[in-house]
């Protein structure tokens, strides 16, 4: 459904989309262990493959998909027929590879998804979704629907600068659309220690202050590790091997800072419990 000024629809539980302006940072790798994590740790998220064109959600988990997001948006099937279980109580809700046809939607596709992630997400206590690279018409559309964005960049100059430009594109939109969407948080991947993520959160942060008067928060950071790349050729998230490794630290930070980015989420909850 697309509102009258154009938005869409809002989901019905807290929508983290993780997302980064250059390919290959980690942004997959990211949503995944965060995902498992955060079931791990008790929620019931759902996990979205928003990489539409190029979906690899299902390959890191290795996870069959009788039917995917292609399906739903076809009329084929509803969204919920294409959710799968992955571990931990996580669920999936996974996207095609190779079709070339869902690397852009049009505008009615777009709102069919953002109606259909709506409606779905009301079985769900927060949505992860895992988005394409760079700033095209549905990363951005995906933002304007999001509660918080996380920013996935690299130390590297060019993936900074990528970085800062999608930051900036989604400053723009958020004028455009009343100042709705988030300033994002940060994650920065592929780093040599926690002093190395911190001096390069900093300085994103400062050109971000200075630009465009917004400040992007670090939610966290992963280090370089041959865990995490043999976790993605092996198809096993590393969050599902050992607690104690720096990575999977790093991932329970991470966990923690966005539970703490969803308080009305752990409220209600609390609120169902108690
Ligand atoms: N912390 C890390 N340490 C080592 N290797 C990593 C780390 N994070 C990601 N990688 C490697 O980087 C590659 C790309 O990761 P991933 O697919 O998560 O990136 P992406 O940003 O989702 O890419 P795309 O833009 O294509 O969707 C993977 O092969 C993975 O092995
Ligand atoms: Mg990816």
């Amino acid at each position: 459904m697309i509102a009258h000024d154009g938005t869409l629809a809002r989901l019905r539980a807290p929508f983290l989309l993780v997302t980064g302006g250059k390919g290959g940072v980690g942004k997959t790798t990211v949503a995944v262990n965060l995902a498992l994590e955060l079931a791990r740790t008790g929620k019931r998220p759902l996990l979205v493959d928003l990489d539409l064109g190029l979906a690899n959600v299902d390959v890191l988990m290795r996870l069959t998909t009788p039917r995917t997001l292609e399906d739903a948006l076809s009329g084929a099937c509803r969204f919920e027929d294409c959710v799968v279980a992955a571990p931990h109580g996580l669920f999936v809700l996974p996207a095609s590879s190779g079709v070339a046809d869902l690397a852009a939607l049009d505008p009615e596709r777009r709102a069919r998804l953002a109606s259909g992630l709506a409606e779905l997400s009301a079985r769900y206590d927060c949505v992860i979704g895992d988005s394409a690279a760079g700033i095209g018409a549905d990363v951005l559309a995906f933002a304007t629907q999001a509660d918080c964005v996380l920013v996935v960049t690299t130390p590297e100059p060019a993936a900074l600068t990528d970085a800062y430009g999608l930051i900036k594109a989604l400053d723009e939109l958020a004028r455009t659309h009343g100042g709705d969407v988030p300033t994002p948080e940060l994650l920065i991947n592929l780093c040599d220690g926690v002093d190395q993520a911190e001096l390069v959160g900093r300085k994103l942060r400062a050109v971000c202050e200075r630009f465009l008067a917004r400040s992007p928060r670090l939610a966290g950071w992963l280090p370089r590790s041959r865990a995490v790349s043999e976790s993605v050729s092996t198809q096993r998230p590393f969050v599902l091997g050992s607690q104690r490794s720096l990575e999977s630290h790093c991932l329970r930070s991470l966990a923690e800072r966005v539970r703490r980015l969803f308080p009305s989420a752990d409220a209600s909850l609390a609120g169902l419990k108690g």
